[in-house]
């Protein structure tokens, strides 16, 4: 399945991504028209590929409908997410997708402006990127209805929570990388107050496809970008349809590191709750794996039974506890405790194991982004998991 990815490792020029279609969806975008885009996106039921799988049609409408002339696309290529490695891949191989997608996305919404965020830990990525944006604009494609497309690269040296949106936006006005509570949403106010769309780089380059082939066969498809890591023998980032079953990623990622067995899987990187070895076989779509417990998000690490899973729980709860922005006494706080409490060995007692849920449970909605929930989250499932016999009332806390 090459939709999205080309199969060539080097970045692909403009000549080779017109040769697979590229940029028909654009001229088709243009010919259709803003509205007709919209609907296109939202009958294509592509959610956002940067983690929080927001309906990306929804997203434009609002942006669309939000009062004011001035509009902006952020295309978001910061991708800090442990394990996750799809993104940087494709903005250095496929960089014309991802400015088509952006291209589409801008004139959907009525943005004359494309920001293009780039973590700047990926010289490959920014390269591929300025090429491309040359490229392009020598071949026409930034004369749009609406006039001729700012298009600004903006490679930043990355924090993690500069990927969360709002921070993102700060990063992009000189401030420090810190969120805001929201509302406002970057939709209604966003960049230099403006309407806002945020937009994953991968979600883009889906939304250049789907203008490409039409709703109906990019949804038969359903490519997503997986980016496999942890205990398996050949980690990397596989273009497959949404539901392709985790067992069947692993065998294509040359099966687990040396014959181990299968444990457990974060199915969306550390931002999502661990699921335990019945997860093997689990289809990799939205549906089912919020229904088995957890999400999908930018990248699936897997854990073999050689992997302590005391050890997984604190490397995440040290990573959280790393990375907070700072903003908050209670995520700062709240983040180092917990990577202080969780135990330093598979032996967990009822009791600990309920103080920590209890601890995890007490700091949900505290913060004021989704940073302290998550690693809150995080570590209440993954002593659950970690308890042979499953979570321990919260109430068993002394
Ligand atoms: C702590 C944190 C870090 C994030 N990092 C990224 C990131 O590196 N890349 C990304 O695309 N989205 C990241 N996000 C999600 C963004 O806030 C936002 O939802 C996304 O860029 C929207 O694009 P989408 O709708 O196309 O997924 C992060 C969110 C949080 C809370």
């Amino acid at each position: 399945m090459a939709i999205v990815l080309p199969s060539e490792a080097a970045r692909e020029e403009l000549a080779a991504y017109r040769a697979r279609g590229g940029y028909r969806g654009l001229e088709r975008a243009r010919a259709l028209g803003p509205e007709a885009v919209i609907a296109e996106v939202e009958a294509s039921g592509l959610r956002g590929r940067g983690g929080a799988a927001f309906p990306t049609g929804q997203k434009w409408r609002l942006v669309r409908a939000a009062a004011g002339d001035e509009k902006y696309l952020v295309a978001n290529g910061a991708e800090g997410e442990p394990g996750s490695a799809k993104d940087r891949l494709l903005m250095a191989r496929a960089p014309h997708a991802v400015l088509e997608g952006a291209l589409v996305a801008a004139e959907a919404i009525g943005a004359r402006t494309v920001v293009v965020y780039v973590n700047d830990r990926f010289p490959d990525a920014v390269a591929s990127l300025g090429a491309a944006v040359a490229e392009a604009e020598a071949a026409g494609y930034l004369d749009g209805p609406l006039g001729r497309m700012r298009i600004r690269l903006v490679p930043e040296t990355h924090v993690y929570i500069a990927g969360e949106e709002t921070a993102l936006i700060n990063v992009l006005m000189g401030r420090p990388a810190v969120p805001w509570h929201k509302p406002p949403y970057p939709s209604e106010r966003g960049l230099d107050d403006r309407p806002t769309a945020v937009n994953n780089v991968e979600t883009l380059a889906q939304a250049a496809a789907i203008l490409r082939l039409g709703a109906e066969a990019w949804r038969q498809s359903a490519p997503m970008l997986f980016s496999l890591s942890g205990d398996v023998a050949r980690p990397g980032v596989f273009e497959r349809p949404l539901g392709t079953p985790l067992a069947r990623l692993i065998e294509e990622a040359g099966g687990m590191a040396d014959g181990q067995a299968f444990r457990a899987v974060l199915p969306g990187g550390y931002s999502t709750p661990m699921l335990g070895a019945d997860a093997l076989h689990l289809p990799l779509d939205y549906e089912s794996v919020r229904a088995a417990g957890s999400a999908l998000g930018c990248s699936l690490i897997v854990v073999g039974e050689r992997t302590p899973l005391w050890r997984v729980a604190r490397d995440v709860a040290e990573f959280f506890a790393r990375e907070s922005c700072g903003r908050c006494p209670t995520c700062v706080r709240g983040t180092r405790t917990l990577a202080d409490t969780l135990p330093a060995g598979e032996d967990l007692s009822p009791e600990a194991a309920g103080a920590l849920i209890l601890q995890a449970q007490r700091l949900r909605h505290k913060g004021i982004c989704s940073f302290l929930d998550t690693a809150a989250r995080f570590a209440e499932t993954a002593v659950s998991a970690m308890s042979p016999a499953g979570a321990p009332p919260a109430d068993a806390a002394p």
